[in-house]
């Protein structure tokens, strides 16, 4: 009797050599993972978000935008023609979650920075509908009326620098001088007009 008849035949040794069999598989394939540095070091040229862009962020995850609005552009040429070069792992090493998604009511937004005017945005935010006719976005007006709080966004870069953010003493110090006066809405353009631009790009 061969091995492989031996093996099909004893419930025990099958169990045992399938494991064995599948640990290799997965072995080769999740090892060279925590080798590769690709996925987990900055692109060059990336900053942690600044105290803005960070209260920004959160009104993005606060108000579901990733619930119609992707943050990842696939290397796929219908993909990169419309919104640039795809995303790369190590544009996202600040983003904690990750806003990647995968639903698309409306474009993807991983490389809008710098497509559009921080009015445009104003503008878009308030009513869609008054720059794109044909719009189904909700209109956010109350962003306009509610004011950043500085001390709880100096609290998220001091929990975020015990991650291996690198906020200086001085990013700590300035945040508050740099969101004092602004409001959600300009928070949020601030973030959207930051994504994706430590990548060059066609557009
Ligand atoms: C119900 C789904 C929906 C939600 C929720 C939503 N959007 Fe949109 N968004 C769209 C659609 C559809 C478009 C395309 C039409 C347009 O430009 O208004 C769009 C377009 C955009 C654009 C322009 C993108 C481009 O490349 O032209 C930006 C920027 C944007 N949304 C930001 C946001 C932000 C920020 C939020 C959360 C505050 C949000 N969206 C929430 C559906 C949505």
């Amino acid at each position: 009797m061969s091995l492989q008849q031996k093996a099909e035949k004893n419930v025990g040794w099958l169990i045992v050599l399938t494991f064995l069999v599948v640990s290799v598989g997965g072995i080769v394939q999740i090892v060279p993972l925590f080798f590769q540095t690709s996925t987990t070091e900055a692109v060059a040229g990336l900053r942690p978000h600044s105290p803005l862009q960070l209260v920004g962020r959160d009104v993005y995850v606060r108000e579901g935008c990733y619930t119609c609005h992707s943050q990842m552009i696939r290397p796929f040429r219908s993909e990169t023609e419309r919104y640039g070069h795809y995303s790369v792992a190590g544009e996202f090493v600040f983003d904690r979650p990750f806003q990647w998604g995968s639903k698309r009511t409306g474009p993807d937004l991983a490389r809008v920075g710098g497509r559009y005017s921080d009015d445009w945005h104003r503008v878009h935010l308030i009513n869609p509908r008054d720059v794109v006719p044909e719009s189904i976005m909700p209109g956010y007006p109350w962003l306009r009326d509610n004011a950043v709080d500085a001390n709880s966004t100096i609290r998220k870069m001091l929990v975020l620098r015990t991650l291996g953010h690198p906020y200086s003493e001085e990013d700590i110090r300035g945040a508050q001088t740099s969101v004092a006066g602004k409001t959600e809405m300009d928070a949020v353009i601030a973030y959207l007009q930051s994504l994706g631009t430590s990548i060059k790009t066609r557009r």
